[in-house]
Formats: C-alpha cells, sequence, structure tokens
C-alpha cells in the first residue's frame, strides 16, 4: 500500500493551482482595470531616443539635471550620457569589469557565470559637487569607488564594498548617499540576514537579529529622504520600501509576506549600552494596497515612487504592487501620503512576548520618551541631545517593538489602477495643470515585457491615455527616471537605455483626436493637436481632460476617403482602421446606420480582431 500522504497534499496543490490559473477567485470592479486607448507599436514610436553598447543591463540610473547629464550603470561600465539626448555620441564611459581570476572565484562559489559572475553596478549617487560614488557586485565580491565627474574617471582605487552593496545583481537593494553618509538596505550576502545600515560616520549602524529580529527576509525596493523643514528643530528621516516575511501571522487566510515602510532618523548615533551600534530610530509600519469589498491584497511590493517637488508634510508616494502568486500576472497601483505613514509611527506599537508566538497590539505603558523619535528640540529642551543620552528603558523598548500596529491605508481606500494580465514593474508620476486650471497626475507605468503605459487619474478614475512598446524583444523595465527640465522619460531595460518625450501630442491630427486622449500635456490650438506645458497664451486653446468629447463641435469630422473599383458580384472587405482600443465602428449607407448581418441586403459590418 502507497503513502498517502504525499499525494492527499500534491491533490491540495493542483487545486490550489486551478484556483490561482483558471482566474481571479472574484470579479474585479471593471473600473479600476481600463484598456489602453491607443497602442502604438515599436514601428510607429515618435521621438525616442535610445542608447546602446557592447555590455547589458543598463539598470542603475542617475540624473544630474543641473549638468544636463544621465549616468547610467551597467554590466561591467558606467556611462555619462548627454540628459538632452542620450543618442549623442561619443559617450563618455568608465570600463569596470571582475577580473579572470575574480570570475573563476566566482564560478568556484557555485555562482552562475554568464549571468552573476560579473561587475555589475548596482549604485551610483552623488558624493559632493565634484565626485560620485558607485558600487558593483564584482563577481560576488562588491567594491566600491569615487568617480571624477569632470574627467569621468575612477579616481581611487576600489574599496572594500561587502558591508555596502549586495553579492548579487537580483538581490533586493537600495542605496541613498545623504550627506556623503551612505544608507543602504539589502540582504548583502547569501546566507546573512537582511540590514539597514550606515556606514559612516562612526559607529556604523544596523538593525537588530536578537531578541527580536527587526526585518525577516527583507527584499528592499526603494528609499527616500525626507528633509525636515529647516528651522522646525527635527531631524532629516530616510524611509525604505519592502516586502518581508509576515510576522503578523493570524488566521487561516493570513499573508505570508506583506509589503512594509520601514524609517530612521539621520541624526542617529545608537544606544550607550542597549543599542549600542544599533538604530534607536527604526520603526515600520504595513503598507496596505486591496481592492474594496474583497478581501484580496496586492503584498508583494515591486517598486516605489516618490513623487518630487512636494512640501515635506505633502509628500506623496505611490507604490507598485503585485500578488503573491508568481504564475498570475496582476498590477495594483496604491497611492499614499507619507503623513498617514507617521501617523501609523505615532499610534500603538505591536508585540510578541516569547519569539514564535503572535504578535499583538501593545497596551502596556510607554515609556518616556516616545521610544523611537528622532531628536528634536523637545528632547533637547529635555537634555537628550543625542541618541547615546536616551534613557535604557526607552531603548529596551525601541529594541523589542519595531512594527506599529496601524496599517497605513492608501488614499481612499483603494488602488487608483489594477491590471490583470500586466505586470508593472516601476513607474514615475508628475503633476500636471489643465487647462481647466485643475492639477492632474500623470502616470507612466514600465511593464516586464517593455511596454510603457500613460495614464491620467480623473476624478479618482484612471485613463490610460496610451500603451507604448519600446523594444523589439520583451524584456523587463528594470528602471524609470523622469526629467521635467528635459521633458523627458529615461527608461533602463537588459539592453539598453530609451528616452522618450513626456509627450507626443503631435500623433494627434485632428481635433476630436487631440480632445479624445485627454492628454493634460495636450491641446488644440485651432490647427494642430500641442504640447500645451511649453505656451504663453493658451487660452484659445481647445481641452476636455474631464469628459474627453467636448470642444470640437466646430470642427470637422476627419472623414479619411478611400474608393475601390469592385466587378459586380465580387465580395469586398472595407476596412475601417480603428487608431483608439476604445472606439467602435459605425458604418452608414446614405446617411442610415448599418448594423450587423442580413442575407438580402449584400452586406454585412462587424470588427476584425487585432492578436
Ligand atoms: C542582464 O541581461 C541579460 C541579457 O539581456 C538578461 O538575461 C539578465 O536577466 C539581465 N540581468 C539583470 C540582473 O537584469
Ligand atoms: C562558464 O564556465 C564553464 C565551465 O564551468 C565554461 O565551459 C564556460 O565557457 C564559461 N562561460 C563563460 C561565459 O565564461
Ligand atoms: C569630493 O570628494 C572627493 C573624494 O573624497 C574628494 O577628493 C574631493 O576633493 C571632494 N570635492 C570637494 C569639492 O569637496
Ligand atoms: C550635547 O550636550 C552636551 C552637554 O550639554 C555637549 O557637551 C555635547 O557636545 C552635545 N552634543 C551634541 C551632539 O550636540
Amino acid at each position: 500500500m502507497q503513502d498517502a500522504g504525499p499525494l492527499a497534499s500534491q491533490l491540495l496543490l493542483l487545486s490550489c493551482l486551478c484556483v490561482a490559473v483558471s482566474g481571479y477567485p472574484f470579479r474585479p470592479p471593471l473600473d479600476l482595470d481600463v484598456t489602453p486607448r491607443v497602442t502604438v507599436l515599436i514601428s510607429g514610436l515618435q521621438g525616442s531616443r535610445r542608447f546602446q553598447s557592447s555590455t547589458v543591463n543598463y539598470s542603475t540610473l542617475l540624473l544630474d539635471a543641473d549638468r544636463e547629464r544621465l549616468y547610467v550603470g551597467a554590466r561591467g561600465a558606467v556611462f555619462a550620457l548627454d540628459a538632452t539626448d542620450i543618442s549623442a555620441s561619443p559617450a563618455a564611459s568608465i570600463e569596470w569589469e571582475a577580473s579572470a581570476e575574480q570570475k573563476f572565484q566566482c564560478l568556484l562559489k557555485g555562482k552562475d557565470n554568464k549571468t552573476e559572475c560579473f561587475n555589475h553596478i548596482r549604485l551610483l549617487q552623488r558624493f559632493n559637487s565634484t565626485h560620485l560614488y558607485m558600487c558593483g557586485t564584482h563577481a560576488f565580491s562588491p567594491l566600491c569607488a569615487y568617480i571624477d565627474e569632470e574627467r569621468f574617471v575612477m579616481s581611487s582605487k576600489p574599496e572594500e564594498g561587502r558591508d555596502k552593496c549586495p553579492y548579487g545583481p537580483t538581490t533586493g537593494y537600495t542605496g541613498l548617499l545623504v550627506d556623503q553618509q551612505l544608507y543602504t538596505a539589502s540582504q548583502y550576502e547569501f546566507r546573512s540576514f537582511p540590514d539597514i545600515r550606515r556606514n559612516s560616520p562612526s559607529p556604523t549602524l544596523k538593525t537588530e537579529d536578537a531578541p527580536t529580529r527587526w526585518l525577516n527576509e527583507a527584499e528592499f525596493v526603494g528609499s527616500s529622504l525626507l528633509k525636515e523643514r529647516l528651522g522646525s528643530g527635527g531631524d532629516d528621516q530616510i524611509f525604505f520600501f519592502f516586502t518581508e516575511r509576515n510576522q503578523e501571522y493570524s488566521g487561516t487566510y493570513s499573508h505570508s509576506r506583506v509589503a512594509r515602510v520601514g524609517r530612521v532618523c539621520k541624526g542617529d548615533r545608537g544606544g550607550h549600552l542597549t543599542l549600542q551600534k544599533r538604530w534607536t530610530s527604526f520603526l515600520k509600519a504595513r503598507l496596505t494596497c486591496s481592492l474594496p469589498d474583497y478581501d484580496f491584497h496586492f503584498n508583494m511590493l515591486r517598486s516605489v515612487f516618490v513623487m518630487p517637488d512636494l512640501e515635506p508634510q505633502e509628500t506623496l508616494f505611490y507604490g507598485i504592487f503585485g500578488l503573491e502568486w508568481k504564475n498570475v500576472k496582476a498590477s495594483a497601483v496604491c497611492r499614499f501620503s507619507l503623513s498617514e505613514v507617521q501617523k501609523a509611527f505615532q499610534g500603538p506599537y505591536m508585540e510578541n512576548q516569547d519569539s514564535g508566538s503572535k504578535w499583538t497590539e501593545y497596551t502596556g505603558k510607554i515609556p518616556e520618551p516616545r521610544p523611537g523619535t528622532c531628536i528634536n528640540d523637545a528632547l533637547r529642551a529635555r537634555g537628550i541631545n543625542i541618541s547615546t543620552s536616551l534613557p535604557d528603558d526607552v531603548l529596551e523598548f525601541v529594541r523589542r517593538h519595531p512594527l506599529m500596529s496601524h496599517q497605513v491605508q492608501p488614499l481612499d481606500k483603494r488602488p487608483v489602477l489594477f491590471r490583470r494580465t500586466t505586470d508593472y514593474t516601476h513607474m514615475a508620476a508628475h503633476v500636471v495643470q489643465g487647462l481647466d486650471g485643475e492639477t492632474y497626475h500623470v502616470l507612466y507605468m514600465g511593464t516586464d515585457e517593455g511596454w510603457l503605459h500613460k495614464a491620467v487619474e480623473v476624478q479618482g478614475q484612471i485613463h490610460i491615455i496610451e500603451e507604448l512598446q519600446l523594444f523589439e524583444e520583451p524584456q523587463p523595465i528594470t528602471n524609470l527616471l523622469m526629467s521635467t527640465k528635459q521633458a523627458s522619460l529615461y527608461v533602463g531595460s537588459p539592453s539598453g537605455v530609451v528616452q522618450l518625450p513626456l509627450s507626443n501630442c503631435g500623433r494627434y491630427s485632428t481635433c476630436y483626436e487631440c480632445v479624445f486622449a485627454r492628454d493634460p500635456h495636450c491641446a488644440w490650438n485651432g490647427g494642430e493637436c500641442v504640447d500645451v506645458t511649453a505656451q504663453a497664451n493658451r487660452s484659445s486653446f481647445i481641452q476636455d481632460i474631464q469628459h474627453g468629447n467636448r470642444g470640437c463641435e466646430k470642427a470637422q469630422y476627419d472623414v479619411a476617403q478611400k474608393s475601390r473599383s469592385v466587378r459586380v458580384g465580387d465580395d469586398v472587405l472595407l476596412q475601417c482602421e480603428l487608431i483608439s482600443n476604445l472606439a467602435t465602428p459605425l458604418w452608414t449607407l446614405n446617411g442610415k446606420e448599418l448594423q450587423g448581418y442580413d442575407l438580402n441586403s449584400g452586406f454585412r459590418t462587424g470588427r476584425t480582431l487585432r492578436s
């Protein structure tokens, strides 16, 4: 007799997979899952510029808007491109590949010599006004080095990088240079615990592993500096975004992974006895992104985009979330307010009494000053001007309570966008003022297959203006940067970098097309569809972002006339090519609408589907 155990578990697994593959266990609200209005294949892409060289993996981008330079970190090389036109030659470059000996050592460690045993540039940041700083995986033995920006050469011998840079090209990682101090977060080595570190000045600070582990198999996707207003008496804060193993496992429908935001304070110097060389200001909270009215959660945070140019207290950020099931494509985009994150950090803490047991909200007494706060004027007034002066009971509390109880909900408590069958990887967004005086969020999202979606949010509803095919060969978009100064988007991918204009109003040749597009950049000036952000006198322009159909009543429909000669008795197919995926064709004969199929009429209408 066979052991029934493995069989039973296999059956269970199969039925789970079926649910996952045969569709969603719910009907998603359709108004969130929208079809891009226009599909532009690579052959019809206008205004794009490309940079490619003999290497691959153009994943690390750094923009210097003032110097109009785009720095690109790739596999074994760094490039300095002209941000105005990245295809302009010659591009300056620094070749930095691991030696043959180093690659051999990497192979001996059991690593893949086709992908991993190279020097993948993972960090590229401004160090000071004349130098950049970079780190590379260096065939599983990370190194870092300074770059002299003017001459574009490595200005020093490479230094040890194993505390600052992950060993592999795909390990979750984020790094930020703030005031010449490097903040990084990763699971650096294969077997090490994930860690958020500051490498200088000494002492270097880390996260804690015992008795309470602050991070659990964390995969980092991004970080951001929040500057305190000058004279506010507070401290700058660094936020980290990641997905980690769920600690609060509760109930049968719990999730194994959850999205998180964590933060530390710039002035943190660690504790005196307790939390020596550890953060005294680390707190984390859960980020939720769920469909309303469904117990359905997007738990995997893929990337984060922090909106630029907003007041610190009004900072908004977008997160792209995916499902835990790897074989189901889907993306949700949620928008959060940083003040909601701060509120969660002010709220109740979570606690687990003895490791391994359930986490519950802590309801006991909270020591003073409030654990996890940055050193501010209120603390200085109490004689605490540095974190090493914090009382021991406060530090002991911090050590055991890194997690907040309140979850951070997205604005409007729902995603701004949800898509089945699309995996978004990276995004950028900015605010554009429409001719109606309203401000609109314009979103650019890259997919895992090399497409770019441009969308606008109108009264809480997303309209996808267009989807653009950026690459001949499907490949994931691995980075996305926006420059309003250059009116450009820079897209990193395995095969190269693409520069795109933020808008392409010239694509729309009639008033109707221009208005239907609902692109806040574009308006009809009476003769053509133009980019309004560059125009001074916009009073007579036509634009209708709110409804996408008004203003062109006086304009002529653009009727393309085609004649065909046919022989009596022949069957002829008359094609109506639709520019918009949202349009339906309308056939008329002598002013009367034709519908369907009539055997005696001699014609039938329908539409062919493009696959
Ligand atoms: C690097 O590029 C190669 C070739 O395009 C690709 O197969 C690989 O997945 C890329 N690796 C990373 C880390 O992007
Ligand atoms: C990788 O290593 C194998 C030996 O294990 C060797 O045959 C192959 O040529 C190497 N490939 C590259 C790209 O170096
Ligand atoms: C910037 O840092 C580099 C590397 O430490 C140093 O050599 C250079 O003098 C610094 N530049 C300025 C303007 O401080
Ligand atoms: C903190 O205050 C003490 C004495 O009040 C002073 O000696 C020390 O320099 C101060 N430290 C900082 C970082 O301001």
